[in-house]
């Protein structure tokens, strides 16, 4: 798929293509606390976490998925962790988890803002999909913020064995958002 997969800055932000660099403070920061309401469990082990990055960067050679890794501009602190992906699907889905000690400063509103209106410049969708847990309140705002609806309701169960009570947006990328 031809896609310009590049590094996206937005206001305090700079999100770089995942790379094994990060694998240690992805393992050290994607424990139970983060995963609560997610589809995936914390790694057992850093290998896990290795094989995760490894497969992420396959998948965007081959233009498939693609992956970054939120840092902070200024610092370069490692934030965590967003994507867009099933990119040759007609609707892709948005992905993103923040470490616990980032939270309360809306990098994952200004991190997903990023990547949609990165999506919205390649001209290749209509919409975008944002599953989410109804109960997981500062992830829903991620979608209302860019004025996504509400297309379906269902369950699941995720990788810990938790049963998940999902709500799933659509965000339009026919337009960017400023
Ligand atoms: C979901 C997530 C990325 C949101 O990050 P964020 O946009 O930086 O969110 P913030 O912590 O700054 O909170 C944003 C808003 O949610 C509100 N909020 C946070 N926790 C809340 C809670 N428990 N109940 C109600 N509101 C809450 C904040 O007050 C803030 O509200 P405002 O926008 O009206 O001021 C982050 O919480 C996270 O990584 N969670 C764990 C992984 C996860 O669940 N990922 C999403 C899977 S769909």
């Amino acid at each position: 798929m031809d896609l310009t997969l590049e590094v996206i800055e937005t206001e305090r932000l700079l999100l770089v293509l995942a790379d094994l660099k990060f694998a240690n403070e992805i393992f050290k920061n994607f424990n139970s606390e983060t995963t609560k309401y997610m589809y995936p469990k914390p790694a057992n082990d850093i290998s896990e976490t290795i094989d995760f990055l490894s497969n992420s960067i396959l998948e965007m050679k081959k233009g498939t998925n693609y992956q970054v890794i939120i840092t902070k501009k200024d610092t370069h602190e490692f934030i965590g962790c967003a994507g867009l992906h099933d990119l040759t699907s007609e609707i892709p889905e948005l992905g993103i988890w923040i470490k616990k000690e980032s939270f309360g400063n809306k990098y994952g509103q200004e991190t997903i803002k990023g990547i949609v209106n990165w999506a919205v410049k390649q001209n290749k969708w209509n919409k975008a999909r944002y599953p989410v847990d109804k109960r997981n309140i500062s992830s829903r705002k991620i979608p209302e913020s860019l004025n996504g609806i509400i297309v379906k309701e269902f369950k699941s169960i995720n990788m810990s064995n938790v049963e998940l009570d999902e709500v799933e947006y659509e965000v339009s990328l026919e337009k960017d958002f400023a």
